[in-house]
């Protein structure tokens, strides 16, 4: 962790609405925290090392709110199905191989590797069912400088048997036993639990799954209201339940204590979405995901009037790319098509609101994180759009949007996280 001052052309969200562009300031990092943009250096600071981004566009890190990490080795393969049909066929045998150790090293290197060059500084990361792979993958995250939640993926029931693990109690002990061995054990990387989705764990498990959640106070992720065969199966699986986020919501995993994320929510009706707010539960938006496998869009500005937190995710391998930068483009494209097709009630997202989304949006689920709001932890990009050339002047408004649209990760020319330099 360093002190430092870059000087650019730097760009935050204020608000959903609002992109803040401050031209030829200065963006003061003591420590790991902002503290704040300045037009010119305040006499404090003058002693701290001063880096020159002439004029480069300086931006905060991004926040990927759901990602498989071990769906990256068959990213853009196989998604000419819906969930269900994906997940047996593609998914389920390829998150098998992550039993093998070596295998894991291999796939869970690559995708760090491309996560650490990304947009993203930090994650809610989806592992296997596996510990030795599922904390390797941690040891590699937190190596990297970027941080994360971690899951290990618990499911028990509707699975090949070569990749379920075989009892409720056998998924809690191995979840016992990894969160003991890395709750305390990383300065960037922590577990939350991860039931994979309802219909792949028992009820029996999911409560016991809520008793470690308040044992070991951390948070929970999943899946939900993704795919309309999924809604409708899990409709039979827990009959007393109002809608699919009550059913978690009974078994203790949705609301309460500690922080939430539910993927997708596509398909959440008013009494969903009531209950999403209630619980301060983060919606984990992720259209290129939904359009892939067929899923549908998600209604967010409306998400964002009731005001749900809701952030943007790639949801590698339902998204073919590790990029926010390309899900924020997703994000507004399939924004529109919702609103022209489907429903006039819900106006498409702007540009503004989408770069809320991958920076204060998402980043509210690790705290003060996605602005340069003095306070906040320090994740910054530098991006250098110098090979993006025109013709016209474009003010750097137009230059963001338009590296945003043709997003390219060899334009990161440095990245910071929480105060520290990767890059
Ligand atoms: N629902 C349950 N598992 C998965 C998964 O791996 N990806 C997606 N997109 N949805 C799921
Ligand atoms: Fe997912």
């Amino acid at each position: 962790m360093a002190s430092f001052i870059w000087k650019g052309q730097i760009c935050d969200s204020q608000d959903r609405n609002t992109l803040r562009v401050r031209e030829n300031h200065y963006l003061v990092c003591v420590e790991d925290r902002c503290m704040g943009v300045f037009p010119t250096l305040p006499e404090q600071y003058r002693a701290l090392p001063l880096e020159d981004m002439g004029d480069r566009l300086i931006i905060p890190g991004m926040t990927d709110l759901h990602i498989h990490a071990p769906q990256f080795s068959f990213r853009g393969l196989g998604m000419d199905m819906e969930l269900l049909d994906w997940l047996n066929t593609h998914t389920f045998p390829e998150e098998s191989k992550y039993r093998d150790l070596d295998y894991a090293r291999r796939a869970y290197s690559q995708f760090t590797a491309h996560l650490r060059r990304s947009e993203t500084t930090r994650a809610c990361v989806f592992a296997t069912v596996h510990v030795p792979a599922t904390t390797l993958l941690m040891e590699l995250l937190e190596e990297s400088g970027l941080v994360s939640y971690v899951g290990k993926v618990n499911m028990n029931r509707n699975g090949p048997l070569y990749l379920i693990e075989p009892s409720t109690i056998a998924s809690v002990r191995e979840t016992r036993r990894w969160l003991e061995d890395t709750a305390g054990r990383f300065a960037r990387t922590k577990p939350i639990l991860t039931p994979r989705f309802i219909p792949s764990c028992t009820d029996d498990l999911l409560y016991r799954l809520a008793d470690l959640r308040a044992e070991f106070g951390v948070p929970v992720q999943s899946h939900l209201s993704e795919n309309l065969g999924e809604i409708a199966w899990v409709r039979e699986l827990v009959p007393t339940a109002q809608n699919y986020g009550d059913a978690y919501r009974k078994f203790g995993l949705l609301g309460g204590e500690t922080p939430c994320i539910m993927a997708h929510c596509v398909y959440s009706d008013e009494a969903e979405m009531e209950l999403l707010r209630d619980g301060g539960v983060f919606i984990a938006h992720s259209p290129e995901s939904n359009m892939n496998i067929a899923s549908g869009v998600a209604p967010v500005n409306r998400f964002l009037d009731l005001g749900i937190p809701t952030g943007l995710a790639t949801d590698v391998a339902g998204g073919s790319h590790e990029s926010l930068f390309r899900a924020m483009t997703h994000a507004i494209q399939a924004s529109k098509l919702r609103w022209r097709l489907l429903d006039q009630s819900v106006p498409p997202l702007t540009f503004d609101t989408a770069f809320y989304l991958a920076t204060r949006g998402g980043g509210a689920f690790f705290g003060d994180v996605g602005a340069f709001d003095p306070g906040f932890a320090l994740d910054a990009l530098v991006l250098d759009d110098g090979n993006l050339d025109h013709p016209q002047p474009l003010s750097v408004r137009e230059r963001l949007e338009r590296a945003a649209y043709l997003g390219d990760e060899r334009n990161i020319y440095a990245k910071v996280v929480n105060g520290l330099r990767l890059f």
